[in-house]
């Protein structure tokens, strides 16, 4: 039997993908990984794609460098804008990235799905596509979709200095006009959402609310399976929280927020 016990790289603007590493932890619990934040630089979603590139490339040389066996993309806007390259500039690695979950929202039948996601991951033509493929095949379904400037930064900086009320305010702007929207699912495309989930429930009636995460932790698993490169069982967890900002680390804060969310109720103390 082949194992490999190496690290898997995780990687996000920020503390969003802290979100999707949580549900990846315990889908694989004898995998370790490495947590890698941009928080220096993010928000991501209002930059352009060249910006994002050139950060990403950046964090996945960063991450190799600490000999991980994979590479999780932890975010959205960076997967719609950068995967492909990355794929191609890193063949000898397997890549993988996180889309709004929309089309399981869709199998579902729901009627009203709201999507919240950054402006740029609505706006490139992989989103787009998708969409307009979605609605040839709905007759009872109306997907609405809202691009959230300001909200990923908002939940960065809260959640950095907590006491802030910045998301709140963001979200109550954002909303207002789905208000009377019977909005049953929605799609959060945006790995920092998953953080302010309790508070975007509230606002409807209780939706189904989708994000991904158990997916694509399902199919790392397979792929790392099938190249033989799972950890071995005896292996035992560990998880490094690495950021661009030196002082989040010495502060320990991706830790405590990664311990703090509850990713099944989807809410952070
Ligand atoms: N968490 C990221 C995403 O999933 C990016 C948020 C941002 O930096 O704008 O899109």
């Amino acid at each position: 039997m082949h194992y490999d016990n190496r690290p898997i790289g995780v990687f996000d603007s920020g503390v969003g993908g802290l979100t999707v590493l949580k549900t990846l932890s315990q889908l694989l619990p004898d995998e370790s990984f490495v947590y890698y934040g941009d928080s220096l630089h993010a928000p991501y979603g209002e930059k352009s794609r060249q910006e994002i590139l050139t950060l990403s490339k950046k964090a996945v040389r960063y991450l190799l460098d600490k000999n991980v066996k994979a590479l999780v993309l932890a975010c959205n806007t960076a997967t719609s804008t950068t995967k492909a390259e990355l794929m191609r500039l890193y063949p000898n690695i397997p890549i993988f990235g996180i889309e709004p979950a929309l089309k399981p929202a869709v199998k579902d039948k729901h009627k009203h799905i709201l999507v919240l996601a950054t402006p740029l991951t609505l706006k490139l033509e992989k989103f787009q596509k998708f969409q307009y493929q979605l609605n040839q095949y709905m007759e009872q379904t109306t997907i609405h979709v809202l691009p959230c400037p300001g909200l990923a930064n908002a939940i960065e900086k809260d959640v950095i200095a907590p006491g802030r009320r910045e998301t709140e305010i963001f979200l109550d702007e954002l909303l207002k006009p789905y208000r009377r929207v019977p909005v049953d699912a929605v799609v959060l495309g945006c790995t920092h959402y998953p953080l302010i989930k309790d508070s975007i429930k509230k606002y409807f009636n209780e939706p189904e609310v989708y994000d991904g995460y158990t997916g694509l932790g399902r199919h790392l698993k397979t792929t790392l399976e099938h190249a033989k490169k799972l950890a071995d069982n005896r292996n035992t967890q560990t998880i490094t929280f690495l950021s661009s900002d030196q002082q989040l680390v010495e502060s320990g804060l991706y830790n405590q927020v990664f311990d703090a969310y509850d990713h099944t109720e989807g809410s952070f103390q």
